[in-house]
């Protein structure tokens, strides 16, 4: 049989890196790196790493990713969003690796009537936003074997997020209240790695969106979560403006997944069907 494919896992330890590191362990040979191991703004030591390991594929899961916190802190957020995956890219690039990072529907401002395709133009309302498209730019600059894979509203074991945060408040409260004027598709960390699977195979390049199906908002998508979890709470929706976070997020956030259909990647499942597999196998 023939030797597994080395990958390198940056942000291991992350949401997406730690289900990444389970979901392709089986396939690939991993090599998972995180923060106490070396930063990713360090070209150096990843160039050791490169070198050393030989991998096939990088797969950046490393982003700095507390969209309020990037307003305060805009020179981390760019010097890690914005400036390392470029640093990313270029050594991939030197050593000849295929080279696959995450971006988020952030990058637009939401102002589109439909969702929003690969041709779009971004236009990013907050720091996290305007240095994750600083990211991609560098990226794509780069000319390497790059594929970057925007996503949206990610959730799924390892880590705190939406849904473990509304199960979590519906339990202590009665009431929740909710920003009804979202709207984007939520999705699951491992549907969104069996369709990255499926790119790494063929090799994509260039920038694609990869989101479970369906669309909802924020107040809708926590409905559904204490309706599937059976919890008697009471979600009140309100307006984004009552809720005064430092970083403006776009009222519309739905991206396409035209392109990845038309490349031969079934749709991927609803948003709920795949909320459902999250709450009753994980919480
Ligand atoms: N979460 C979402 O809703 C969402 C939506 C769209 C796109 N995305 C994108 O998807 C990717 C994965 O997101 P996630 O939710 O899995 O993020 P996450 O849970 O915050 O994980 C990010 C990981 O990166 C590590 N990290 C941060 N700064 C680093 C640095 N300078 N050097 C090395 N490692 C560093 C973090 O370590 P520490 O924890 O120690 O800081 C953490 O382990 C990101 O690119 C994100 O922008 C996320």
């Amino acid at each position: 049989m023939p030797d597994k494919k080395k990958i390198i896992i940056l942000g291991a330890n992350g949401m997406l890196g730690k289900a990444a590191c389970r979901l392709f362990s089986g396939h690939y040979n991993i090599f998972p790196f995180d923060l106490n191991d070396f930063d990713i703004r360090d070209a150096g030591a990843l160039r050791r790493h490169i070198s050393d390991i030989k991998p096939y594929l990088t797969l950046n899961c490393a982003a700095y990713t507390d969209v309020d916190g990037c307003e305060e802190k805009s020179e981390l957020a760019f010097e890690v969003n914005g400036r390392a995956p470029g640093l990313i890219a270029a050594v991939c690039r030197e050593f000849s690796v295929y080279f696959i990072h995450f971006s988020t529907d952030y990058i637009f401002n939401g102002e589109k009537t439909s969702e929003y395709t690969e041709e779009d133009k971004p236009q990013p309302l907050s720091v996290y936003g305007q240095s994750k498209l600083e990211g991609e730019k560098r990226i794509m600059l780069s000319g390497g074997n790059n594929l970057i894979v925007r996503t949206s509203w990610l959730y799924g074991p390892f880590g705190k997020n939406f849904v473990s945060s509304i199960i979590a408040a519906a339990k202590d409260k009665r009431e929740i209240s909710v920003v009804n004027d979202q709207t984007g598709r939520p999705t699951f960390t491992y549907d969104l790695l069996d369709c990255a699977g499926w790119l790494i195979d063929r090799k994509i390049t260039g920038i694609i969106h990869a989101c479970n199906s369906g669309t909802c908002s924020w107040f809708d998508f926590a409905e559904s979560i204490i309706k599937i979890k059976g919890i008697p709470a009471k979600i009140k929706a309100i307006k984004s403006d009552e809720l005064r976070r430092p970083a403006k997020r776009p009222e519309n956030s739905v991206l396409s997944v035209n392109k990845l259909v038309s490349l031969g990647y079934k749709e991927i499942r609803p948003w709920n069907d795949a909320l459902k597999t999250y709450i009753e196998e994980y919480l």
